[in-house]
């Protein structure tokens, strides 16, 4: 992993959404090793934007508070960076089916203003894209690899693909190396704990601190992935220099696309290790101190379950070299020992 973040010394690095879970922890990463960055962030009260989360970074942060759908802020900000990592994001599967015009503009809307922001620089970043399991949805094949047929059953789940395949067409008719990391469910330090709207294992942790019942829908059978944060941030570590490697003639043959060695490439991020919703939350109950209770499935929520997620990480293993390193249990109890501390910095 040296290696991965030695590429991006003496680049100009650009984190949308940094302010939040993911943004974080990698502008975290990066200043930890001694590499500035800027972070762009509209610290929406709904989202996971957390002063705290940046606190200490010192002078290697550059820290913008601006909207991704300013485009004039877009150009400036993505005119300067060698490499973006666009994270920032409507997050919320339940939101953008109460608002899906929010999730439109901020998921597809934000995109573009940062892809036009990149057409217009002359350095030709390459942007690493904060995708989801959630463009696969409802799996039409399981194990899902990069070229299953997506088949997102949300507002936010289509948003995403979109935004997703904006950076195709702008591989295909700009040069800009555009790649996709399609994250399963990620959790850790630094996680809104305000609400369960999303980063369900976080809120299940916020619920157990306080002592308070954990409520599963349904049998809890359904199979999920958790990966622990320093697996996803390394993941994007090493999705931007193969950014570079794009640019530079590398292919990538597990999505074929019409053109010549269009510089597009998707990757599913996950920890390859599925397990029962159910037993992860009584394992969150058991370790934070609180206890859990099934429930019937609220219609909104049942109305856009996936059923079981499974997916394939030897794409990411071959061209990214990365693979997960952290066990569930350890990225549990990291991330308990965090908010034993802080806690109160999150609710
Ligand atoms: N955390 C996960 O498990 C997970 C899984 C799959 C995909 N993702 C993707 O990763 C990204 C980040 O997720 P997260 O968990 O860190 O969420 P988060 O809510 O912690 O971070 C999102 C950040 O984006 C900022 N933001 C939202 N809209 C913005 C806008 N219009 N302009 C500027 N900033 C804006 C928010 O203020 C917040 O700080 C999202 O794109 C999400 O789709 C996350």
């Amino acid at each position: 992993m040296n290696d991965a973040i030695n590429f991006y010394r003496g680049k100009q690095v650009l984190v949308t959404g940094g302010a939040g879970f993911l943004g974080s922890n990698l502008a975290t990463r990066f200043v930890q090793n001694e590499i500035a960055v800027t972070v762009v962030d509209n610290f929406h009260p709904d989202y996971g934007a957390n002063p705290f989360n940046l606190e200490g970074l010192g002078s290697n942060l550059n820290l913008i508070r601006g909207d991704i759908t300013d485009r004039a802020l877009m150009k400036e900000l993505c005119g300067r960076a060698d490499v973006i990592y666009h994270i920032a994001a409507q997050c919320s599967h339940v939101d953008s089916m109460i608002d899906p015009w929010l999730d439109l503009k901020f998921n597809c809307e934000g995109t573009l203003a940062v892809l036009e922001g990149a057409k217009a620089s002359a350095k030709k970043p390459v942007v690493v894209y904060a995708g989801t399991r959630a463009i696969i949805g409802a799996p039409l094949e399981s194990p899902a690899g990069e070229s299953t047929l997506p088949n997102p059953v949300d507002v936010y789940g289509v948003n995403k693909l979109a935004a997703e395949w904006y950076g195709a067409v702008y591989a295909r008719v700009h040069g800009i190396p555009y790649v996709s990391l399609r994250l399963t469910n990620c959790f850790g330090e630094r996680h809104q704990m305000k609400n369960g709207k999303y980063g369900i294992l976080n809120w299940f942790m916020s619920l157990a601190l306080q002592g308070k019942t954990i409520k599963i829908y349904g049998t809890g059978a359904q199979l999920r992935d958790y990966l622990y944060v320093s697996d996803a941030i390394d993941s994007f570590v090493a999705a931007g220099r193969f950014g570079e490697k794009l640019r530079n003639g590398e292919s990538f043959p597990e999505v074929q696309l019409s053109g010549e060695k269009v510089p597009f490439a998707i990757f599913n991020v996950a920890s390859g290790k599925p397990k029962a919703f159910a037993e992860c939350a009584k394992r969150v109950a058991t370790i934070g101190g609180g206890s859990v209770e099934f429930v019937p499935w609220p219609k909104d929520r049942e109305a856009i379950e996936t059923g079981d997620f499974v997916a394939t990480i030897t794409a990411a293993e071959r061209y990214l070299g990365w693979r997960p390193k952290v066990e569930f249990e350890a990225g549990l109890q990291n991330t308990f020992a965090y908010y034993r501390q802080h806690l109160s910095r999150y609710l």
